[in-house]
């Protein structure tokens, strides 16, 4: 479809970062590589790089920091209750059934149509998405109108753009559509069709079946393919776990699946964790890994893979707090996002029509993101449902283990003063993110061009998340200041080392050390020069700003402090 006219992009205030020089920055700076780049890469697959790796640890040490250790930041519940979590770490490769229970097995499928002309799949539920990009060609066609005896304009066809196309653009774009092949005959149906209900002209739908036939005098009511034009298939569903097998022999009782999602793991171990630990509902466990699904249209580099890494919170609730549980929750996940720098306009909370839920979902919202290549648009970085009692019936059911809970807290209070209990199965409330996705959009919101600057590339990267917390330079590499600036970095790095690089260069100009750490994303610089030996001050650069200011040696490890978050 790459020569098909399609609709001018709608237009947004601010001109969309430019994803080209986005890319370009991740691999020029270590940020992200294609997986097997070597061989060509492979779609679907992306590794990180130094710089990358550090980013996505960091940004999963905030979530596991403010989502598992310090749950929310230490906001009360609901209730005005402590919010409790616990981690687990659970397998990628689980029991069969479990994909059977969650509803995986038999639903996680998108219908697919193959093009028996050039082998490209279309999903079935996108397939007037993809043809609408033709819509706008379409109403050229249809442009042209006569008056009627009455009065009124009837829509004529412009035979002769239609003819232009079939015989240029459209020969390269989609050979085997009708409308390229004989146009005439094409023509000569569209004409009688307007002729004989010109008060309804005929809508993209409709035409497209005139346009796709590939029988000459057929009526035309094979769907064509968006790219090449050749009659579609039926939909056959296209199955998006990956399959392996476990054991010896690779038989279907070996079959084995790779997570889709790690929220099942945590199901899985629900009464596990009651029975081990002093937790109580409602409490959180939290599951950060890697998850596998074969993605038809893998793409935007790691924004949609075929292998991810998510964090998901289920939190365990009783159902009459459900609801109270699934706002805090939804409102935190928003404010948190916000905290690592994703504010303002690119940032948007939105919750799903209520056709849009699953059938036991009682509320969804997503945090989106306005990434680059979804402006003026959004795409969702992190999804929070209110999953009421699915997963944990399902489970209950298919591997006959009672997982409902027994609340010593509730019920009617007894003579003594203690309570009844009551048993129930909890709810659950699901925070899930992902991380590569995350990693991303801090990526593209930190890129900054300004052309103001020597070198404008700029990461505008959150000190908390940053991969490189501070470097060190001395000004010139002889009189002393190597040896001030190495002791310096040393003194840094066993500070903050656990949470980012401490780099030290003596190369180069000035200019060009600051400009590399400005692309990295590195928000601090340290400068030691002839006056760091006389009076024990620092030159301290600001990324954001270029600005620079004098601080004393001593100072330098508690203003990094102040600063990283
Ligand atoms: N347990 C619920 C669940 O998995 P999801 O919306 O399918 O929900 C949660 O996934 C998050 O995982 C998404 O918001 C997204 O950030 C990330 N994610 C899902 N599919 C992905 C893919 N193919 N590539 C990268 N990230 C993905």
């Amino acid at each position: 479809m790459s020569d098909t006219p399609v609709p001018a992009a709608p237009s947004s205030a601010a001109a969309p970062k430019s994803m080209d020089a986005i890319m370009a920055l991740c691999k020029r700076r270590g940020f992200v590589f294609q997986a097997s780049d070597i061989y060509g890469g492979i779609n679907g697959f992306w590794d990180y790089g130094p710089l990358g790796a550090q980013l996505k640890k960091n940004l999963r040490d905030a979530w596991w920091q403010d989502m598992v250790m310090n749950p929310a930041w230490g906001r009360k519940g609901p209730g005005g209750e402590r919010v409790r979590c616990v981690p687990l770490e659970t397998c990628i490769i689980q029991h069969p059934k479990v994909w059977e229970a969650s509803g995986h097995l038999a639903g996680f499928a998108d219908p697919m149509r193959k093009c028996p002309g050039c082998g490209h799949f279309v999903r079935a539920d996108q397939y007037w998405d993809t043809i609408a990009q033709w819509s706008e060609w379409f109403n050229s066609l249809l442009q042209e109108y006569e008056p009627s005896v009455e009065g009124t304009q009837h829509p004529r066809i412009n035979a002769e753009r239609l003819f232009k196309w079939a015989r240029g653009k459209g020969k390269r774009a989609a050979p085997n559509l009708a409308l390229v092949r004989t146009p005439e005959v094409v023509l000569s149906f569209v004409a009688e069709r307007i002729a004989s209900q010109p008060a309804s002209p005929p809508d993209l739908k409709e035409m497209t079946q005139y346009f796709g036939t590939a029988q000459p005098g057929a009526t035309g009511l094979q769907q064509p393919c968006p790219r090449c034009g050749a009659p579609l298939g039926e939909p056959a569903p296209f199955k998006l776990m990956f399959e392996t097998y476990a054991g010896l022999t690779q038989s279907e009782d070996n079959r084995v699946y790779l997570r889709p999602e790690t929220a099942q793991g945590v199901f899985l171990h629900f009464k596990n964790v009651v029975d081990s630990t002093r937790v109580r509902v409602p409490f959180g466990i939290g599951n950060t890994g890697r998850s596998f699904r074969n993605e038809i249209t893998p793409r935007n580099l790691t924004y949609r893979s075929r292998e991810f890494e998510q964090a998901e919170l289920e939190f365990f609730c009783h159902p009459d707090e459900s609801m109270a549980w699934y706002t805090f929750w939804r409102d935190f996940r928003m404010d948190w996002w916000k905290s690592l720098g994703l504010a303002g306009e690119n940032l948007i909370l939105r919750e799903h029509a209520k056709d849009e839920l699953s059938h036991y979902s009682m509320g969804t919202s997503d945090v989106e993101y306005r990434f680059p290549f979804t402006a003026p648009g959004f795409g969702e970085l992190e999804g929070i449902a209110h999953r009421g009692c699915y997963d944990l019936t399902q489970h209950q059911t298919h591997s006959k283990v009672k997982l409902d809970y027994f609340d010593t807290t509730r019920g009617e209070t007894l003579p003594n003063g203690g309570k009844k209990g009551e048993r129930y199965m909890p709810h659950c409330i699901e925070p899930a993110a992902g991380l590569d996705r995350g990693a991303l959009a801090l990526i593209c919101e930190g890129y900054t061009v300004d052309p103001s600057r020597p070198s404008p590339e700029i990461l505008k990267l959150h000190p908390r998340v940053a991969p490189i917390k501070a470097a060190v330079f001395p000004l010139m590499d002889k009189d002393g200041m190597p040896e001030v600036a190495e002791k310096l970095t040393d003194d840094l790095f066993a500070k903050f080392g656990k949470s980012g690089f401490i780099e030290s260069d003596a190369k180069q100009s000035i200019g060009k050390r600051y400009a590399r750490m400005d692309e990295a994303g590195c928000p601090f610089c340290f400068t030691i020069d002839g006056d760091t030996l006389k009076d024990q001050t620092v030159t301290v650069r600001d990324r954001d700003t270029g600005k620079q200011e004098r601080i004393g040696i001593d100072k330098v490890s508690g203003y990094l402090g102040e600063r990283l978050g």
